[in-house]
């Protein structure tokens, strides 16, 4: 079931266009890092990704008749400011497994990781100083980044256990969780990054507003399909493919995520409890993890969620209907085909 998709050689030179930043990447982490810092610095962007976020930036410059050159420094920034929310992303969840690589902190340790994700904000900064407005592109990204610790703050707040030792989050737990609640969180967490992608492609493009705001919303509702499909991967996937654990958010008591969400919302009586019991327990085994895994296959949440990612993938390539139709708006029209049924 690929409606969209039929050549992997077109998905791999499309993701290769977010490869271009792999110079400016290294060249912002590298000014002002200590040689003996540099090994840790480099190693989340040496470690592997697939660049999705700058190549929405390049895209969707060319999409506006822009030159790749001229978007490079904003699609280094939103590459640079998707690493750095992995860093701490990963120190939250408690994941020791990113890209089929130890995360940062895993392999470093806390404190070092904690300083190589400032030292990443800082150059988020630096790569915004050579973008074509860099005050307008700084506030941008400012205000992206609070959505997206805000997106965090409210995920752990969705989670169902754990966090003993930290009473802030035990104290302001929700029990509920509605879709609605979950595309709000998804917005901020994820979304927000994924639009301010595609906007700092357009205005690094010289977009006119009206090109801005369409760029806007097509990065929005892309950022929704993307998490959305994160989520059935985080649950149906392979380690092999994702590079991640499978099951992770299950162990880590999420109610934040949809499929999960879905499944709840369909069963009923004793294996809706059985559930909720898994997600409310303390320490979550192998074991619970795979029931949950059952319990939530026997409903349709999967079919679900898979519509969902759909329908907010086909809301983004409507959005950017008005654009003239080049090579650039081919390429965003692909992006979201991919994002549509990715399984890594
Ligand atoms: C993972 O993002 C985090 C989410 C927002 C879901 P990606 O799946 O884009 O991660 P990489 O960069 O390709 O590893
Ligand atoms: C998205 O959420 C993370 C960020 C916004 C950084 P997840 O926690 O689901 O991402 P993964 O699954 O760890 O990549
Ligand atoms: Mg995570
Ligand atoms: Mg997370
Ligand atoms: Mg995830």
């Amino acid at each position: 079931m690929e409606p969209h998709w039929s050549s992997v050689s077109k998905l791999e030179r499309l993701l290769k266009l977010g490869n271009l930043v792999e110079d400016a990447l290294e060249k912002y982490l590298l000014i002002d890092a200590d040689p003996e810092f540099r090994e840790a610095v480099l190693y989340p962007v040496r470690s592997g990704g697939k660049r999705l976020r700058p190549a929405l930036t390049i895209a969707s410059s060319i999409a506006v008749g822009g030159r790749v050159e001229d978007a490079l420094p904003a699609a280094a920034a939103v590459e640079l400011a998707h690493n750095y929310s992995l860093i701490f992303d990963d120190i939250i969840d408690h994941s020791e497994v990113r890209r089929g690589q130890p995360t940062l902190w895993k392999k470093y340790g806390i404190t070092t990781a904690i300083l190589v994700a400032v030292h990443y904000r800082e150059s988020i900064s630096q790569a915004i100083g050579d973008t074509r407005d860099p005050k307008r592109f700084e506030a941008i990204m400012a205000r992206t980044l609070k959505l997206l610790v805000e997106g965090e703050r409210l995920d752990v707040l969705f989670e169902q256990a754990g966090r003993l030792d930290e009473p802030y989050v035990v104290e302001n737990r929700r029990r509920a969780v509605t879709v609605n609640d979950y595309l709000d969180m998804v917005y901020k967490k994820t979304g927000a990054l994924i639009e301010t992608s595609c906007v700092f492609g357009a205005l690094s493009g010289g977009a006119a507003e009206d090109a801005v705001r369409a760029l806007g919303e097509y990065g929005r509702n892309l950022g929704l399909a993307f998490q959305i499909g994160d989520d059935i991967i985080d649950i149906f996937g392979r380690e092999e493919k994702t590079g991640k654990k499978v099951g992770k958010d299950v162990e880590e008591h999420k109610l934040g995520n949809i499929v999960v969400l879905l499944a709840l919302e369909e069963l009923a009586g004793r294996e809706k409890e059985e559930l909720l019991g898994i997600l409310r327990s303390e320490r979550v085994s192998p074991e619970q993890v795979r029931r949950a895994v059952e319990l939530i296959s026997s409903t349709r949440a999967r079919e679900r969620a898979e519509e969902m990612r759909r329908l907010y993938s086909a809301n983004a390539v409507k959005a950017i209907e008005l654009l003239p139709e080049n090579e650039g708006k081919e390429m965003l029209r692909d992006l979201a085909g991919f994002v549509s049924f990715r399984e890594f």
